[in-house]
């Protein structure tokens, strides 16, 4: 069967198991919010949790913090935000839609006619992303504060806080998962690009002399990671951003891209931001945020080399990398979603081949004395191949079912999710031989 996937088919997938549904439904829906739903948010919290890993425990120099989203307004005056963080929108005359002007076809921003109903654009302006709300009862400019538009600065404002505090020494970096808002202009392509999104930040501070080879570094660390974590290499590349597409605070950067159903799409930044925060926030808090260097007594202030994931980019990414439609035999298919079984939202189906004659109750002791160990799903409705189906297509990598020879001698059948094989084994050695699987998985090309 072909696998032409388009957003569609997975939008619909997510509706159909409980994935993501669209922000307020029942009202008719709020554009380009998106609620995670059971499935959605184990998958999220799975993928957040191997990032978390990958990110923080598996270095001995990275250490984590979470902070608050609303901060101190100069805090976005300093990073350039409140003056840089722009786009250039127009609007429609005639069907008042607003589009980004540098996204439209090159015939339309020529021609400024509206790429919808042929209306005339207004010239552009530019727009600043961040939203604004006020702190207190008053809403006069005093209260004004912002919703971040990055985690990253939440870092920065921390770095003394976390030199003081926690015997990190250069070079060492600070890790943070966390939402964060823009009032963007959205497209049509589900949570690819939304007001409210989550990102997986971690800043690495670094002596300058040394921007080269950690920005190197971190180019090959996060390549490596998209590796484990089960994406097709092929889906992979790198884009070098020129010199007009570069963020006002960096003075190198690639994307991660991945070819989502829509086309080649940032899935991750890798930024040189040099020293450009710290000295801006040295400047405008008042406070040195230099770096005293033990033993060569130097002081500096860190460079920073960047890495910037979106948690819920990454969800869409691995979505789309999962999702095969497959003939399996005559006359038959089956939606499968390929998760890395690190991060599938249910581990283990656990069946019982009938119900009667004590199976059912057999396998939900089965079931539930491996609940501490995976996210198991006990199913005991409609026929085996059904069954097996329906956790194909929430990408659950294992099921086991309890037949009558389990009565007879303690063994399963475990079947994979992938190749469909079954193997006999003892209920005893189901969470090893788990674990094993789990280090061993590769994704059949
Ligand atoms: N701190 C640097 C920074 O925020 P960015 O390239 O603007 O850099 C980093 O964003 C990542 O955050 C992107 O690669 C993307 O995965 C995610 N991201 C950015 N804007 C997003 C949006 N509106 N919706 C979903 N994810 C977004």
């Amino acid at each position: 069967m072909g696998n032409n996937l388009t957003m569609d088919m997975l939008v619909s997938l997510c509706k159909r198991r409980g994935f993501v549904y669209q922000s307020s439904d029942i009202y008719g829906g709020l554009s380009s919010a998106w609620d995670y739903g059971p499935l959605g948010v184990e998958l999220k919290k799975n993928i957040q949790e191997f990032w978390w890993k990958e990110m923080t425990r598996l270095h001995d120099n990275i250490v984590g913090i979470d902070a608050a989203i609303m901060m101190h307004p100069r805090v976005w005056e300093a990073s350039g935000h409140v003056e840089n963080f722009t786009d250039p929108l127009v609007d429609c005359k005639k069907c008042k839609q607003r589009f980004r002007e540098d996204k439209l076809p090159d015939e339309n921003r020529k021609s400024k006619k509206c790429p919808d109903c042929g209306g005339e654009l207004t010239d552009s302006r530019q727009f600043n992303l961040m939203f604004k709300t006020f702190m207190g009862p008053v809403e006069d400019g005093g209260n004004l504060v912002y919703l971040r538009p990055e985690t990253a600065q939440g870092i920065y404002v921390n770095f003394r806080n976390v030199v003081q505090t926690s015997r990190v020494k250069v070079p060492f970096g600070i890790a943070q998962v966390g939402k964060a808002f823009r009032n963007e202009i959205t497209t049509k392509n589900f949570i690819f690009r939304t007001c409210e999104f989550e990102q997986m930040e971690m800043q690495y501070f670094i002596a300058p002399e040394e921007d080269d080879k950690w920005f190197e570094y971190w180019k090959k660390e996060r390549w490596e990671y998209y590796n484990k974590l089960g994406i097709r290499q092929s889906k992979l590349r790198f884009h070098q951003h020129g010199p007009g597409e570069l963020a006002h605070y960096a003075k190198d950067a690639y994307d991660i891209e991945y070819e989502f159903p829509m086309g080649w799409q940032e899935l991750e930044g890798i930024h040189n931001r040099t020293n450009y925060d710290l000295s801006r926030h040295t400047e405008f808090s008042g406070k040195d945020l230099a770096y005293l260097e033990e033993g060569t007594n130097k002081r500096f202030i860190p460079f920073v080399i960047e890495t910037s994931a979106g948690l819920t980019r990454t969800v869409l990414t691995v979505l789309s990398d999962a999702y095969e439609e497959q003939d399996v035999a005559e006359g038959d298919t089956r939606v499968v979603m390929h998760f890395h079984p690190i991060i599938a939202p249910v581990k283990l189906g656990v069946f019982p081949l009938v119900k009667k004659d004590g199976l059912a109750e057999l396998a939900q002791k089965v079931e539930l004395d491996l609940r501490g160990d995976f996210a198991t799903f006990y199913d005991h409705g409609g026929a085996i191949g059904r069954r097996y189906r329906r956790q194909d297509e929430i990408g659950t990598p294992y099921c086991v079912t309890i037949d009558y020879q389990t009565k007879e001698d303690n063994t399963v059948t475990l079947r994979y999710r992938d190749s469909m094989e079954q193997v006999r084994i003892k209920i005893d050695a189901i969470p090893e031989f788990i674990r094993k699987a789990d280090k061993e998985y590769r994704r059949e090309k």
